[in-house]
This record gives structure tokens, C-alpha cells and sequence, in this order.
């Protein structure tokens, strides 16, 4: 595997069966994602972007074609191998946080350690993210920007080689979200830059600080763009 093929798509379809008519979320889609690259998945609501990163993440099986993922076919795996790569590559925040209300902010980050062997100390990852002052709060006793927090916190514990962001900002003013970006961007950032962080929004705006742009429309990769400079994340709001 070359550091360029990190995640490869082929040809990958995704169908629905809808009473007796067959609709394609996803139709033929084909891309590479080099490893350590903060990309951006970008396209308007429908397009299929969070088929794909489910797909992406083992959370969904596909129809036809296949994901290669650091040189594995994962669409050959059967739901044990599928549970296992989830849990040891890949991290998610969506955007509504899925973080647990009748937990504390550090009991939902150290969930991980019952799933991961080599997680990351929860306090020291709270600290990182700024929560450590309020780490023994429910999350209803927290803004929406800090429940992004906690589930970033509670994603990069498993110090995971993939992170799958759905709309990480879409429930956020500009501010918060910028905020939250960083964090995104200091994962990516970590690990000598071997971290691959990808980022679906409909946000136009942040795609201008991502290394690579993926269009993707009706259910088809409609442009992939590199930047060759991406912008600051202090550049952008909306
Ligand atoms: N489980 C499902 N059954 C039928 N259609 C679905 C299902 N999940 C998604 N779709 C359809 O697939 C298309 C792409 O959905 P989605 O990937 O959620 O788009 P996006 O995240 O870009 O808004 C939409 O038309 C959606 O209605
Ligand atoms: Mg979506």
C-alpha cells in the first residue's frame, strides 16, 4: 500500500430497494484519500455523503464495488472483522454529539477503554480539549459547542487512524464551530501527521481549509479538488 492509496473507493455503488424500485444513494463512486490528509466531503443535502462515510466507517455494508482501507478490502469483511475494524481504526463525531446524558463528561470519554486496548488517558484528552473543569458534568449542563467536545474527547481516546466527522459543526454558531475545526485539525496534525481526518458538511466555507475537496452530487463524485494552500481555520466563518 502507497502512502497515496491510504483509502481507496472503487466503483462503489450503494442501492436502496424502495417498494419495487431500486434507488442509488450512491452510484459508481471512485476516489483516493492519501493518508494523514484533511479532506473534506462536500455536497448539498441528499447528495449521499453520509452514506458514504458510513460506508467508509464499516457502519454499512455496500451493494457492489469495494473500499480499500490501509491496503485491506473492508468490503469483503463479515460483521466480526467489520465490528473490529471499527473499533480499531476509526473514530466518528456526528452532529448531534450521540454522547451519553446519564454520564458524566469523563465516564463518556472512558467508555473507550472497555472497547480499545491501547486507549489514551480520558483526563489528559479532556484537558486537550479544554473540558477539564467541568469533566464531572452531565452533558445537559453544557453548551452545544462543549458536547462537541466531549465527543471528540471521547473519538480521539481510541487514538484512532481515521476520523469520520458528520456535520461536527452543522448544530453550531460560526465561533463554536471554528473551535471545534481546530481540535479536528490538531488530531490530523498529531501522530507526525499520519492521523486522516474527513469531514462531510454542505458548508462551502470549510472546505477552503481542507488538503483535498471531494464533490460529491446525486449520489456521484461530481470534482476532486486539491489545495494546494489550504486557509488557516482563524480565515474562515460563516
Ligand atoms: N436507509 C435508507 N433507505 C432509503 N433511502 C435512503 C436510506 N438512507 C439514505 N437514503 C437516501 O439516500 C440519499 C442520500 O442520503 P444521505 O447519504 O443521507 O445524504 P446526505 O448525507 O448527503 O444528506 C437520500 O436521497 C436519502 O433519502
Ligand atoms: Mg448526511
Amino acid at each position: 500500500m502507497s502512502k497515496e492509496n491510504f483509502i481507496t473507493f472503487n466503483d462503489v455503488v450503494k442501492s436502496y430497494n424502495i417498494g419495487d424500485k431500486t434507488f442509488n444513494a450512491l452510484n459508481k463512486v471512485s476516489f483516493n484519500i492519501p493518508k494523514g490528509e484533511f479532506v473534506v466531503i462536500l455536497g448539498p443535502s441528499g447528495a449521499g455523503k453520509s452514506t458514504l462515510l458510513n460506508l467508509l466507517g464499516g457502519m454499512d455494508t455496500i451493494t457492489s464495488g469495494n473500499i480499500i482501507v490501509d491496503g485491506e478490502n473492508i468490503s469483503e469483511y463479515n460483521s466480526t472483522k467489520l465490528a473490529e475494524y471499527r473499533a480499531e481504526n476509526v473514530g466518528f463525531i456526528f452532529q448531534f454529539y450521540n454522547i451519553l446524558p446519564t454520564l458524566t463528561v469523563l465516564e463518556n470519554v472512558e467508555i473507550v477503554k472497555d472497547i480499545v486496548k491501547n486507549s489514551k488517558s480520558a483526563k489528559n484528552i479532556l484537558k486537550e480539549v479544554g473540558l477539564k473543569e467541568h469533566e464531572n458534568k452531565f452533558p445537559n449542563q453544557l453548551s452545544g459547542g462543549e458536547q462537541q467536545r466531549v465527543s471528540i474527547a471521547r473519538a480521539i481516546a481510541k487514538n484512532p487512524k481515521i476520523l469520520l466527522c458528520d456535520e461536527p459543526t452543522g448544530a453550531l454558531d460560526s465561533k463554536t464551530g471554528v473551535e471545534v475545526l481546530k481540535l479536528l485539525k490538531k488530531q490530523c496534525d498529531a501522530n507526525n501527521g499520519q492521523n486522516t481526518v474527513i469531514i462531510v458538511t454542505h458548508n462551502a466555507l470549510i472546505a477552503e481549509i481542507a488538503d483535498r475537496v471531494i464533490r460529491v452530487k446525486n449520489g456521484e463524485i461530481d470534482k476532486v479538488e486539491i489545495n494546494k494552500h489550504p486557509k488557516n481555520i482563524d480565515e474562515v466563518s460563516w
